[in-house]
């Protein structure tokens, strides 16, 4: 109990992403900050149909995105939610970029996404190296308002 709770997110396309990390700040009184690139998407930036848009070129250089923003008192939370769209089957780029900027030693993170129909798959283990001393202890594709709570409800405080 007492663990001070960062709900950090990103969501580009329909925010779905963003009404689940709005949901859990609630739920959990958390507090909430958006990733955002510096360079914010556009509809056709996120077009993964065509494979000259920024997302595949991004995918494919394994390109950083910077963000916009820093949590200056990153170092205050016990618990971190992180929340993204799946793309490609793992997190965004930018998900990697936010991670590689904090210090994530002893942290407790709990992941969530949501997806077009893909499960969570090895995006866990994909970003592991970003978080370096990280425990992360939960990861999970959130279809619905159930879901929500029960990913919740896992959250050790
Ligand atoms: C570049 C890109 C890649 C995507 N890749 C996947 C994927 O591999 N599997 C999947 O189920 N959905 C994929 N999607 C769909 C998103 O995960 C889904 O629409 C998500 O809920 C969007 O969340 P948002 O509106 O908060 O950004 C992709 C979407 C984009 C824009």
């Amino acid at each position: 109990m007492g663990d001070k709770i960062l709900v950090a997110y990103f969501s580009a396309e329909t925010g779905r992403t963003r009404k689940a990390a709005e949901g859990i700040a609630k739920l959990t009184g958390g507090d909430i900050f958006e990733i955002k690139p510096v360079e914010e998407y556009t509809k056709s930036d996120i077009n993964w149909k065509n494979p000259f848009s920024r997302c595949n070129k991004e995918k494919i250089g394994k390109k950083d995105v910077p963000v916009s923003g820093k949590i200056e008192n990153f170092g205050s939370y016990d618990v971190i939610c992180l929340g993204f769209p799946i793309w490609y089957y793992g997190a965004p780029n930018v998900i990697n970029t936010f991670c590689k900027d904090y210090e994530w030693s002893g942290k407790k993170l709990y992941l969530f996404a949501t997806s077009g129909g893909s499960g969570i798959g090895k995006t866990a283990d994909k970003l592991m190296p970003y978080v370096t001393g990280a425990k992360i202890i939960n990861a999970e594709v959130l279809q619905n308002a159930e879901d929500l709570k029960n990913w919740v409800s896992k959250i050790e405080r």
